[in-house]
């Protein structure tokens, strides 16, 4: 079966208060384009095209008006609501009809990746459609993040979330491929003392029997963090700093859309249209005339 995308944009923001207390944080700014643009971008060279949008019930319209359905390029758009922020692994549960047995790739919505290889890491991880793949990436703060501990032979013993001791620097990030139980799983699963369906107790079900791999995604990967005004401005100033020196754009779906053959010249040329006379309307015009 075709794996589907899911991504998670819902919650409540609080880090990022009183930004996010008027636009979700999903729709902030990253340099020029939205954030959610980015883990949409990640799922689309996974060469995923069937995806699933978790908002809240109150931002669900705003992403609509910039989303739309999804054939713009070439995708198609279920939207799903998540009446309140229960946990990331609840999100299966929502997404359970949507995924119909499908496995899955679940970004959230916050989460930014950049770096030469990424389609072929994840073409990888899509063609292991039993158990679970997640990516560990070397941090200098891993205590912010779930966590993976390994044991003496190297293999995966854990993955815990937030650890005020931190058992290594690999942080997983927050992109999920799990196989069709996934849904099934996560209904098994219990809240957690802070009343979330946990993402690693769903991980922990995985790693139990053995299928849950672990790829480490190597320092030639840019995993930006979002989650403080701080590292959320790094992170646009990184996205300007590569599409200034490079003239080449990062986390366009526009050209994703084009360059993977789903959609043709001339759509690519409507689109351009559509942005006018800005930078990024004359980079998707000129694409289209490659
Ligand atoms: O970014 C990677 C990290 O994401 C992982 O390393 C952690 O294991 C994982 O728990 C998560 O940590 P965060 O601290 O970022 O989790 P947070 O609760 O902030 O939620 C992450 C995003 O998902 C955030 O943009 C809001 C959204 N969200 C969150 C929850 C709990 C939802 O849409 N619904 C929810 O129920």
């Amino acid at each position: 079966m075709k794996r589907k995308g899911i991504i998670l944009a819902g919650g409540t923001g609080s880090r990022l208060w009183p930004i996010t207390m008027g636009v979700s944080k999903q729709l902030l700014p990253v340099y020029d384009k939205p954030m959610i643009y980015f883990p949409l971008s990640t799922l689309m060279l996974g060469g995923i095209r069937e995806i699933a949008i978790i908002t809240t019930p109150d931002d669900q319209p705003q992403f609509r008006r910039l989303l739309g359905d999804g054939s713009q390029w070439g995708l198609s758009f279920e939207w799903i609501i998540q009446p309140s922020p229960d946990g990331l692994a609840q999100a299966y549960v929502l997404a359970e009809d949507f995924l119909a047995g499908a496995p899955s790739a679940m970004v959230l919505g916050d989460n930014i990746f950049f770096g030469h290889g990424l389609p072929e890491m994840l073409a990888t991880a899509d063609a292991r459609d039993q158990g679970g793949s997640v990516f560990g990436y070397h941090v200098a703060d891993p205590e912010r993040y779930g966590v993976v501990a390994f044991d003496a032979q190297g293999r995966v013993s854990a993955i815990v979330e937030k650890p005020q001791h931190p058992p290594s620097s690999f942080a997983v990030t927050g992109l999920y491929y799990l196989d069709g139980r996934a849904p099934a799983l996560a209904r098994g699963i219990k809240p957690s003392p802070r009343g979330e369906l946990e993402i690693v107790d769903l991980l922990e079900v995985y790693r139990a029997e053995g299928s849950l791999q672990v790829e480490r995604m190597g320092r030639g990967f840019a995993w930006l963090d979002t989650g403080t005004h701080a590292s959320l401005l790094d992170a646009g100033n990184f996205v300007r700093t590569l599409e200034e020196r490079q003239g080449l754009q990062v986390g366009s779906p526009d050209e994703i859309a084009f360059r993977q053959g789903w959609i043709d010249a001339a759509a690519l040329e409507t689109r351009a249209r559509l942005f006018g006379k800005t930078a990024y309307g004359r980079y998707l015009g000129a694409v289209a005339h490659e």
